[in-house]
């Protein structure tokens, strides 16, 4: 399925976003909404190893042109997220769910449900309850300030127990530790996996580069806490 949604994609984005892509680095340089993309096998890779399916749902926290919600929708079934702060990006991935649409109307093929909202994810109340049923998280967070993503793991402590959070920086320090001091910290919420991405996995680089796969265990901080006692 992968490569016959890759050729659907790639359609429905050389129609809609090439032609606008100036327009996307109308971004502010250094800024939260520094624009770059997680390319299609990547994100196949990320859908298959964490075993994304049809009755799941995926949330993709500041989705661009909406790529991965469409990917996510086509490839696996499940019900499909976005939300993006930027008007431009936002508008493109409206009109890419449009022409979605309509692509699959002519390929006879169903995929889950697409949902995009357009605003601060910080700031909308739905999505805090959107994201108590989400199974998968995406946060390309590669550009994002220490600020915003102190907010997201804020925003991470309604999540279920095992849902996975997939992003491009670590949420936790390396070599983060619970202790008396940091237990009521929210990071302790987050059992961390760093992985690899190959060469030609992202739109601003050809290198190789790291992702992290963190999941909800409240496990450890029960255990930290029964150990005090
Ligand atoms: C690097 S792009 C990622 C696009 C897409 N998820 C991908 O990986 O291909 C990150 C996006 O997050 C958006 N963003 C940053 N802060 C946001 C916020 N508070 N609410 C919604 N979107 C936000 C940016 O505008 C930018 O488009």
């Amino acid at each position: 399925m992968a490569t016959v949604a890759h050729e659907i994609l790639s359609h429905i984005y050389s129609r809609i976003v090439s032609p606008q892509v100036k327009e996307l680095r109308k971004y502010t340089a250094f800024s939260n909404n520094v624009y770059g993309e997680l390319l299609p096998t990547f994100v196949s890779r990320i859908f298959k190893e964490l075993e994304l399916s049809s009755h799941q749902v995926f949330f993709d926290l500041g989705s661009g042109v909406g790529n991965c919600v469409l990917q996510a929708a086509l490839e696996t079934g499940c019900e499909s997220y976005g939300c993006e702060i930027m008007e431009n990006a936002a508008e493109l991935a409206d009109k890419q769910a449009v022409e979605f649409q309509e692509r699959l109307k002519l390929w006879g093929i169903k995929a889950g449900s697409v949902t995009l909202i357009t605003g601060d994810f910080l700031k909308i109340e739905e999505i805090g309850e959107i994201l108590k049923k989400t199974n998968l998280v995406l946060v390309n967070n590669y550009a994002f300030d220490a600020e915003l993503n102190g907010n997201l793991v804020n925003m991470f402590l309604d999540l279920r127990e095992g849902t996975k959070i997939v992003s491009l920086k670590s949420f936790v320090p390396p070599g983060h530790n619970i202790t008396a001091h940091n237990v009521e910290s929210p990071i302790n919420l987050l059992k961390v996996d760093e992985r690899e991405f190959f060469t030609g996995s992202v739109s601003w680089t050809d290198a190789p580069g790291k992702y992290y796969i963190s999941t909800i265990d409240r496990s450890r901080i029960t255990k930290f806490l029964n150990s005090q006692e």
